[in-house]
């Protein structure tokens, strides 16, 4: 019997969860919005906002789940990646807490949650597995071998997949985040009509600063010419866009699973929320012979339950930290 309160913490949503026995009872998410005007996470504002709100979300969890404080086994929390100012506040919460409450603490490597986040929902999930997690600040394909053993596998060496979508989106003149208005935009639009150039990576790893300069010199060029060159073709420019980004990522998916022959595949991060992401991994991992997990959208962005179901494997093997355990900015191995 384990229950765990789980926090996150790690950039701008502050998270918090309750998982009993394995099964996430609670998983309340404050996104922040404040962000939205600047164009991007202002790390500032993104701890003072933890600050504000981390002791609602957290009694919120702990309402939602059903059971009381006292009935607590251990509290887990973001030790990293992330930002330092965001780290602290669910790092220090997740300390104070267990030494009021007398409980263990346990350290959650945010990748590793993300990549444990479709264990959420699918308990038939064999190993070995690999995960490809997309998200605003990551892009990884990571090789599962059990539980807590995973290797990255690929990675990208520049921008994030999220953050390709976003830059695009800004050049587009769509607003932060623009990943989900590429999308939208992207339905009335032909994937065909522009070509932006692919990068050629010779192993698993990904790169996304060729597209954007690509898109860049792109529009410049058009607009030189037509200065509404954009706002005619939009729908177009999101479609090709995101077919471009799209492609880039499950080929290099579709190479990692024959290499590793692997017959279990899964999606994770902000980004696996489009649409054509979503049809396109299904499709390719089933004509790999392979079947696809992709977790339900309050599991791929960032929240507590991922947390807490990485805790929970961790409790189970008695992996606890101390008190003296610092928040970790860069991502450490896992
Ligand atoms: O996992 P997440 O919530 O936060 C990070 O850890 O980064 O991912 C956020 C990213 C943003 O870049 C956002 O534009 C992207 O996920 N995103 C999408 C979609 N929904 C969110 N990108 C493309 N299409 C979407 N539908
Ligand atoms: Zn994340």
């Amino acid at each position: 019997m384990s229950i765990i309160l789980a926090i996150e913490s790690s950039c701008d949503d502050t998270s918090a969860a309750v998982i009993v026995n394995g099964e996430v009872k609670s998983n309340i998410i404050y996104s922040q919005k404040i962000h939205e005007e600047f164009g991007g996470v202002v790390p500032e504002l993104a701890s003072r906002n933890h600050e504000k709100n981390i002791v609602v979300t957290v009694e919120k969890a702990i309402a939602a789940s059903g059971i009381e404080i006292k009935d607590i086994d251990a509290v887990a929390f973001t030790r990293g990646p992330g930002l330092i100012g965001s780290l602290l506040v669910g790092v220090c919460f997740a300390k104070s807490f267990a030494l009021a409450h007398n409980l263990p603490l346990i350290e959650v490597n945010h990748m590793q949650a993300h990549v444990l986040s479709p264990f959420i929902e699918n308990r038939e999930i064999e190993f070995p597995l690999i995960c490809m997690v997309v998200s605003g600040g990551h892009t990884q394909l990571v090789l599962m071998k059990d539980y807590l053993e995973m290797e990255i596998i690929g990675s990208t060496i520049d921008d994030a997949a999220g953050e390709a979508f976003d830059k695009a989106a800004k050049m587009l003149g769509l607003d932060y985040p623009g990943g989900p208005l590429v999308d939208k935009w992207a339905k009335e639009g032909n994937p065909l009509a522009f070509t932006f150039a692919k990068p050629r990576m010779e192993n698993f790893d990904y790169s996304f600063s060729g597209l954007k300069t690509s898109i860049l010199y792109f529009l410049q060029k058009q607009k030189q010419q037509n200065p509404d060159f954009i706002k005619e073709h939009l729908a177009d420019l999101c479609a090709s866009i995101q077919h471009t980004i799209v492609e880039i990522l499950i080929d290099k998916l579709k190479l990692s699973i024959k290499k590793y022959n692997v017959k279990h595949v899964s999606l994770a991060g902000g980004v696996s929320a489009n649409s054509q992401l979503r049809k396109r991994f299904v499709e390719v991992v089933e004509s790999c012979g392979a079947k696809s997990y992709v977790p339900a959208f309050q599991y791929c962005t960032d929240n507590a339950g991922m947390i807490a179901i990485a805790a929970f494997y961790k409790y189970k093997n008695k992996m606890f930290s101390t008190q003296d355990t610092e928040p970790l900015v860069k991502n450490y191995s896992i």
